[in-house]
């Protein structure tokens, strides 16, 4: 099969996890023979240097001309001063919203040979294997009005029937292929968007006689996911609770750099990024874990381009690597083998080639 790739590098480590993820998929192409062509775009600060926006034509042109999107990270405190339309961040909310990336899944689960290494007693971490559905083009990131001056600051939180139920819809069919489970995570006793999503989610679950629903305020979410995890299988919740329930998901994990993520347009078209951001405080050092990055190309194979053994080959490849003893620095004292950006994506291509 031919594919067609953009490839977005973005900021930071951003840079460098991308460039491990391409070197894996380059591995499953000779393996499975596939051909990938990538086609590199702008985007974030180094698009914000050279040709002055976040988001460049040209880059929105590459995407559209291509069958997936890889992503990596964007930002750094260089930019952080500058106004928010000059903001890398401001590119990857700009291209979220024009190709209507509005399901954003990012799978938390607890590698068996790492549970020793998550901040979480074993017993805590053990068997987590959940799926956050985030709503990823709505809620406080986009609405209007949004600014500050000196004396007062305003965001709005505003979400749509529509735009409520693709992404609870979404939810309540992934739990049909998993533990026949959804919990909506909202704040529906003090905001009114979190009373439409509650009513909804209701209207949605009725649908679907099969599937178990709960409702949790988000505030007891965040307690319940570091104290007993085990116990979701599919999260349903808004941009903003979405975001910051999903790094502290990843802890469970052992660390940020693990997570990957697709974010889908209803017709499937997808873009694939890890959840972590560029880490200027570890950039330039070759030391970053490329794993969420190179599972998030996982996810692509799978979800976009139908590639099931691929995608497959390529997870069991990571799982077997960390099996083997070894992980990335930011795994410190567990007595294990700690490898670079790039050897562990050599350990990793050298499973996929045996
Ligand atoms: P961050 O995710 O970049 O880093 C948080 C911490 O986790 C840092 O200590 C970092 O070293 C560590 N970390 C992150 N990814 C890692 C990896 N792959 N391997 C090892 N350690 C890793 O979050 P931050 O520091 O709050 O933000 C830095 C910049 O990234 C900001 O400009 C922010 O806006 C941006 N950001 C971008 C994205 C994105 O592009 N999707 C996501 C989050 C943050
Ligand atoms: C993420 C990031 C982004 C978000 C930022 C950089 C805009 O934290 O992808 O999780 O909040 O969505
Ligand atoms: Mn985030």
């Amino acid at each position: 099969m031919k594919k067609r790739v953009a490839v977005l590098r973005g900021d930071g480590i951003g840079k460098e996890v991308t460039d491990a993820a391409i070197s894996v998929l380059e591995a499953i192409g000779r393996r499975f023979h596939h051909e990938f062509e990538w086609v590199y775009g702008l985007l974030g600060g180094e698009a914000i240097d050279t040709v002055g926006q976040p988001l460049p034509d040209e880059t929105i042109r590459i995407c559209e001309e291509s069958d997936a999107i890889i992503l990596g990270a964007v930002g750094g405190p260089k930019w952080d001063n500058h106004p928010s339309h000059l903001r890398p961040e401001k590119g990857l909310l700009q291209i979220r919203k024009h190709f209507e990336l509005s399901v954003n899944l990012r799978p938390v689960q607890a590698f068996k040979s790492l549970l020793s290494v998550s901040p979480l007693k074993e017993e805590v971490a053990e068997g987590v294997d959940m799926m956050i559905v985030r709503e990823l083009t709505g809620g406080l990131y986009f609405g209007e009005p949004s600014f500050h001056d000196n004396d007062k600051a305003v965001d709005t939180l505003v979400y749509g029937r529509d735009e409520i139920e693709r992404v609870v819809v979404h939810a309540f069919e992934l739990a049909k292929q998993r533990r026949n489970k959804v919990t909506s995570v909202d704040k529906a006793n003090v905001l009114e968007s979190s009373k439409l999503w509650r009513k909804i989610v209701e209207e949605v679950a009725a649908r679907y006689p099969e599937v178990e629903y709960d409702h949790m305020l988000v505030d007891a979410a965040a307690m319940k996911l570091i104290t007993y995890p085990s116990a979701f299988d599919v999260i349903v919740t808004e941009n903003m609770f979405g975001d910051i329930l999903s790094d502290e998901a990843s802890v469970i994990t052992g660390s940020l750099g693990m997570l990957p993520s697709a974010s889908l347009r209803v017709d499937g078209f997808g873009l694939y990024e890890p959840i972590h951001g560029s880490a200027p405080d570890i950039a330039g050092k070759n030391i970053a874990n490329p794993i969420g990055a190179i599972l998030s190309t996982a996810m692509m194979l799978r979800s976009s381009f139908g590639m099931l053994e691929e995608a497959n080959a390529l997870e069991a490849a990571v799982k077997n690597v960390l099996e083997s003893g070894f992980c990335t620095s930011e795994f410190k004292n567990i007595g294990r083998q700690i490898l670079s950006t790039t050897e562990m994506t050599e350990k990793i291509i050298s499973e996929i080639e045996r």
